[in-house]
């Protein structure tokens, strides 16, 4: 599993959490930090490209969400809608190639196909895979590729497109993950992909995320070793 846009590009995927708790604490409705989210989300994808970030993949709605209260959920779904309507040209613009990831058969009239809309409009996007996760489950689309196998017989990467493809995804190992809000956990989130991703969680609430979060959390990255199981190089012994 290779990371997209450019050699060497970065994959970065983000648990984008702490709205509703963002808008709490200033007496205002939660839907309004889901409204601010919307702004975090285009600053910190425009940051991207010069921080070597090739794919953004962003956990937008998770498929336990739909447990949260009617209106929460429909506010969130009239955002993804006016997001998709209203954002595809300033995406084309900027190179931005959008995918959704996630289930679709469960999402409201007309999402689907505006989904299926700003993906062909942004298809040709060079400078950034942006990836967003709706109705997303890491675990059940490790079901269904499970159940998807034929004759049982499966390598690391051809599972690893199954898993993918369940979710109209493609196969990308995350190599840095990070959960804003101050949680310290996944919640469903990439569970096959970030297999060897170098983890980040900070106390900054989604709607005040930005460029300079992430170029923070770039920072951390570059200064972690990365060993996938074997040992550092220049500590490896010469044999005797
Ligand atoms: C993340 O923010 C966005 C979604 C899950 C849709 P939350 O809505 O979970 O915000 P908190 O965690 O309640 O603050
Ligand atoms: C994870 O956040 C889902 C998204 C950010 C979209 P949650 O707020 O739903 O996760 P929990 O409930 O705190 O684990
Ligand atoms: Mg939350």
């Amino acid at each position: 599993m290779q990371s997209e846009a450019g050699p060497g590009a970065l994959h970065a995927a983000i648990i984008m959490d702490g709205n509703g708790r963002w808008a709490t604490q200033r007496g205002l409705p939660r839907l309004a930090g889901h409204h601010r989210g919307v702004e975090a989300i285009r600053r910190t994808a425009e940051a991207c490209p010069d921080l070597g970030i090739g794919t953004l993949t962003l956990y937008a709605f998770s498929a336990d969400n739909w447990q949260r209260p009617a209106d929460e959920v429909g506010g969130l779904m009239r955002l993804l809608r006016s997001y998709l309507r209203n954002e595809t040209q300033r995406l084309a613009r900027t190179g931005t190639r959008l995918s959704v990831v996630g289930r679709r058969d469960r999402l409201p009239n007309g999402i689907p196909e505006a989904i299926a809309q700003a993906e062909a409009a942004t298809a040709s996007g060079g400078r950034l895979h942006l990836r967003i996760c709706v109705d997303y489950s890491a675990r059940d689309a490790i079901i269904a590729a499970a159940q998807r196998l034929q004759g049982g017989e499966a390598t690391r990467e051809s599972f690893g497109e199954l898993v993918a493809g369940t979710m109209h995804g493609s196969p990308v190992d995350v190599d840095l993950l990070i959960r804003t809000g101050g949680e310290q956990r996944l919640s469903d989130f990439m569970l096959w992909e970030a297999a060897y991703a170098e983890l980040h969680f900070t106390d900054r609430m989604w709607p005040e995320f930005g460029p300079d979060d992430l170029a923070a959390a770039v920072a951390e990255f570059a200064r972690r070793e990365r060993r996938f199981g074997g040992l550092k190089t220049a500590a490896v012994p010469a044999a005797a």
